[in-house]
């Protein structure tokens, strides 16, 4: 059996088929109001094969001129994210552990030849909440390790509606996506893969936090 690192939990098959089907209807919309870019790497320009956008009062965003960041606007079209979707924030609510709710959903697309380079997420305030990933579409092979690049990493495959949860001692974990496995799911009309990353970015203001 796969160990994974610790802090990394794996929920295969959280959404049904119907939830995801649901979640894709949701995704259509988030994308009409803010269409995929081409993001970029820091400083090099050299664009990502991944295509992204966000929903929610923040958006992760990359592009030659001002690198990694969070904002509250597409950068292309200027417009403001819209907002996270209801069935989004009951999954939060449901895995995170964490009592405040997320501000920014990253909405990855990959298409057969595309993947993500080993990252650490850590563009955040402060890194009290976990990082929710949400799989919808192709099949991919995930990897992921600790908190260090050179230490080791397992990699396993992430099915459409699997779940992935990182937090605690795997919040820093570097991760990427290996390969994608082409018309391993029927969900997404013309295939591909979509990944849904929640995330808390800034930290609760005191009296929020007060219960
Ligand atoms: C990410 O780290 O932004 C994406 C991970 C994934 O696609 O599963
Ligand atoms: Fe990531």
């Amino acid at each position: 059996m796969l160990v994974l690192p610790k802090g990394v939990r794996h929920i295969p098959g959280y959404l049904t088929r119907d939830a995801q089907v649901a979640l894709v209807a949701d995704v259509r919309a988030v994308v009409e109001a803010a269409p995929f870019y081409r993001p970029e790497m820091p400083s090099t320009g050299k664009p990502l094969s991944v295509r992204m956008t966000n929903c929610g009062t923040l958006g992760w965003v990359t592009d030659r001129q001002a690198g990694y960041r969070y904002q509250a606007n597409h950068p292309e079209t200027g417009t403001p994210w819209p907002t996270i979707p209801a069935a989004l924030l009951r999954i939060w609510s449901d895995v995170s552990g964490y009592a405040h709710p997320p501000e920014a959903c990253l909405v990855n697309f990959y298409e057969p030849s595309a993947k993500m380079g080993l990252h650490q997420d850590r563009d955040e305030q402060n890194f009290d909440a976990p990082v929710v990933s949400i799989s919808l579409g192709d099949s991919c092979l995930f990897r992921v390790g600790q908190a260090r690049r050179d230490l080791p990493t397992v990699s396993f495959r992430l099915e459409s509606g699997d779940v992935v949860v990182l937090g605690g001692a795997a919040r820093l974990a570097f991760h990427g996506v290996d390969r994608i496995y082409p018309s391993t799911s029927g969900l997404l009309k013309n295939g591909g893969r979509i990944n849904l990353t929640l995330r808390r970015v800034t930290t609760p203001a005191e009296a929020e936090t007060r219960s």
